[in-house]
C-alpha cells in the first residue's frame, strides 16, 4: 500500500466539518432566486464573519473561478499579472485561459528566515510590463511565507501609483503554524483596487460544496467601477449554488474551531517531520512554513527531484511532490501535505527518511 504524503484532498483525510448534510437540507434551496453577487443572507453572515458590508462581497463557485473573473475585469488579451514562483500550478492556466500572461516574481529563500519576495526586482518588471494586478498569495504554496509587513507597504504604494490591482488569495490565512503574528488580512485595504479571496475548500474543508468569495476594496471611484463591471461578469454566470450560499449561515460558526483542529494536527505532523529529518548534523532541512498545508524538505541533490520522488514512490511506498512541479529554482526540495492523518504521516516520513539515507550512502 502506498502512503500518500502528497495528498491534499482534504475529504480522503478524515477531515469532515460538522452540520454539513443537515445545512444543505433547507427548503429555501428549491427557489431560484438570482443575484449576480450571491444570495444575501449568505453575503450578511460572510460580512459578519469578516467585518464588512455585505456589498463588499461577491459570491462563486471556487476561487479558481474568481481569478477567472478578476483577469477578465481588470485585463484586456496579453495583458500581465505578476504570480509568485515557487508557487502552485494554477496560476498560468487560469491567466492562459483568459488570454493573460501570468509572469513569475521570485521568493527567495534564506535559513533560518524563511522566504522573501524580491521586491525591487518585482516592483521593476511590475512596471516595465505594465502589469495589470499582483497575485498575492498570503501564505503562498507551497513556501508558506505569509506577505509580510515591509513587503505590504512597498507593494500597496506600488500599486496605488502604477494603477495596479492586488488579488490577495487568502485561502490560506488562518492556517498559522507559528506564532509570530504574521497573518494579516488584506481584505478591506483602502490604498489601491484590492480583491480578497477566500472560500470553503480550505475554510471548512470542503472543496466540493463549490462557494468561495472576493471582497473588494480601494479607492472610492476605483471600487465604484469594478464592482459594477464585476456585476456584470457574475451576471453572465451566476454560478454559485443556491444549497451552498444558504448553508453558509449555519457553516461559518464552526470555522474557527474546524481550523484549530486541523492546526493542531498539521503541528503535531510538523513535529513528527523535524524530529525525523532534522538532528544535529542532519543532510536534510525542513524549511521555515510560517502557514498553510504544505512543508518543504531539502534534500542532497543525489538524483533529480522526480528520480526522487519516483523512488520514494517505487521503493518506499511513499508518494510525495518533487519540487519542480511548484517551479523551484533548483532540485533538492520534496513537498509533503501536512494534512494527511499524523499515523500515516508518521510512517511514511519514517519510511522516507530510510529510502533517502539508503541513497545517501551508496
Ligand atoms: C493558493 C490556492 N488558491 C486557490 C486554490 C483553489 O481553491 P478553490 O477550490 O477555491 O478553487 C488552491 C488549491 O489548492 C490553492 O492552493
Amino acid at each position: 500500500m502506498v502512503l500518500n504524503l502528497a495528498e491534499s484532498n482534504p475529504t480522503r483525510c478524515g477531515l469532515q466539518a460538522p452540520g454539513v448534510l443537515e445545512a444543505l437540507a433547507l427548503p429555501e434551496s428549491l427557489v431560484y432566486t438570482p443575484d449576480p453577487r450571491g444570495l444575501i443572507r449568505a453575503r450578511k453572515a460572510l460580512g459578519e464573519r469578516l467585518l464588512c458590508k455585505p456589498e463588499e462581497l461577491f459570491l462563486a463557485a471556487s476561487t479558481s473561478e474568481a481569478y477567472g473573473w478578476l483577469f477578465k475585469l481588470l485585463c484586456d488579451p496579453g495583458d500581465a499579472v505578476l504570480v509568485p514562483k515557487p508557487g502552485y500550478p494554477l496560476f498560468d492556466y487560469l491567466a492562459g485561459l483568459e488570454g493573460v500572461r501570468a509572469l513569475p516574481y521570485a521568493l527567495d529563500y534564506r535559513h533560518p528566515r524563511g522566504w522573501a519576495i524580491d521586491i525591487d526586482r518585482l516592483l521593476l518588471d511590475a512596471a516595465r510590463e505594465k502589469a495589470k494586478a499582483i497575485v498575492l498569495i498570503n501564505p503562498n504554496n507551497p513556501t508558506g511565507s505569509y506577505i509580510r509587513a515591509d513587503e505590504r507597504v512597498r507593494i500597496v504604494e506600488a500599486c496605488a501609483c502604477l494603477g495596479m490591482a492586488i488579488i490577495a488569495d487568502e485561502v490560506f490565512l488562518p492556517y498559522a503554524l507559528e506564532d509570530d503574528g504574521a497573518q494579516r488580512s488584506f481584505g478591506g485595504e483602502s490604498a489601491c483596487l484590492c480583491f480578497t479571496l477566500d472560500g470553503l475548500s480550505k475554510l471548512l474543508c470542503l472543496p466540493q460544496l463549490k462557494l468561495a468569495w472576493l471582497r473588494l476594496s480601494g479607492p472610492e471611484a476605483l471600487l465604484a467601477e469594478a464592482s459594477a463591471r464585476l456585476e456584470i461578469i457574475a451576471d453572465a454566470y451566476l454560478s454559485a449554488g443556491a444549497p451552498a450560499m444558504n448553508a453558509l449561515p449555519s457553516l461559518l460558526p464552526a470555522a474557527d474551531g474546524f481550523v484549530l483542529s486541523l492546526q493542531k494536527r498539521m503541528q503535531e505532523n510538523m513535529a513528527a517531520l523535524r524530529g525525523l529529518f532534522e538532528e544535529e548534523g542532519s543532510p536534510y532541512r525542513v524549511l521555515r512554513c510560517e502557514g498553510g498545508w504544505t512543508a518543504v524538505l531539502e534534500c542532497p541533490r543525489v538524483d533529480s527531484d522526480e528520480e526522487l520522488a519516483l523512488g520514494l514512490l517505487l521503493h518506499a511506498g511513499v508518494l510525495v511532490h518533487p519540487g519542480y512541479l511548484f517551479e523551484f529554482e533548483r532540485d533538492g526540495y520534496l513537498t509533503i501535505s501536512l494534512i494527511v492523518p499524523p499515523e500515516q504521516f508518521r510512517r511514511g516520513a519514517a519510511a522516507m527518511r530510510g529510502y533517502l539515507d539508503g541513497l545517501l550512502s551508496l
